[in-house]
């Protein structure tokens, strides 16, 4: 039915959010399936396994080329087929990570490639809804315990997070109809209520019906 996305960077509260969200639904009946990206499909999983390897040197090319092919994977096999059995996806980073982390963080690519790439990655689907949770690097690894145990991505230097900030903000500007800023300063039950008001809007222009509370 609808594919809703949380992004912002490593630490910001994306799944600690999309958490909250999904055990909302569900506790209003509501089907709802749950995918982290990279990952969500047996060979997502293990491509996410490659990405995140600390001991694994990977060429910015490769890195991009091996996201998408784990996001085109998870479109087929999961969440096309769940769209279509009407549930309610949520989807802990999308495509806006790779436009944010490929694109802005290792420059490898133009932004306008990079943002039509995804199109044929997908197949042309789109999130319906994508709640971004801002937050500065330094206080994002603050609260991943100063970076103890870092996966490969994590060791990236504060200047490429820096870019990755800049790059979703100005996606967040480019797309203000679908993507809603969250100040990931607040707190965890003040964000998880700003995210459940605006969800219940949007299911209400897509289909009619709000979940009740
Ligand atoms: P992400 O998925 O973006 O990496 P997490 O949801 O795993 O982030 O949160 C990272 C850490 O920050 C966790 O320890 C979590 O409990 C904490 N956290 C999440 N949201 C908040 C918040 N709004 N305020 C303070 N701490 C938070
Ligand atoms: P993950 O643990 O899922 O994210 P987080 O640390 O925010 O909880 O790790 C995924 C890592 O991969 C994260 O550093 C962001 C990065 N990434 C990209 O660089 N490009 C992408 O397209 C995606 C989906 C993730």
């Amino acid at each position: 039915m609808i594919l809703v996305t949380f992004e912002g960077i490593d630490g910001s509260g994306k799944s600690t959010q999309a958490r909250r969200l999904v055990a909302r639904l569900r506790e209003r009946g509501r089907a709802v399936d749950h995918f982290r990206e990279p990952g969500g499909s047996e060979l997502s999983e293990r491509i996410r396994s490659l990405l995140l390897d600390p001991d694994l040197t990977i060429h910015a090319m490769s890195e991009l080329l091996l996201f998408a092919a784990a996001r085109a994977q998870l479109v087929e096999e999961r969440i096309r087929p769940a769209l279509a059995e009407g549930k309610i996806v949520v989807c802990d980073r999308f495509y806006d990570s790779t436009t944010a982390y490929q694109g802005g963080g290792r420059q490898i690519v133009e932004w306008d490639w990079v943002r039509s790439f995804h199109a044929r990655v997908t197949g042309g689907l789109q999130p319906d809804r994508t709640y971004l949770i801002r937050l500065d690097p330094e206080e994002a690894l603050r609260r991943r315990a100063g970076g103890a145990d870092a996966d490969r991505m994590e060791r990236s230097d504060s200047g490429f997070y820096r870019r990755v900030v800049r790059a979703y903000d100005r996606l967040a500007e480019e797309e203000p109809e679908r993507i809603l800023c969250l100040d990931g300063r607040r707190g965890i039950d003040d964000l998880a209520g700003v995210v459940w008001e605006d969800l219940r809007a949007v299911l209400e222009r897509s289909q009619g019906t709000a979940p009740s509370g």
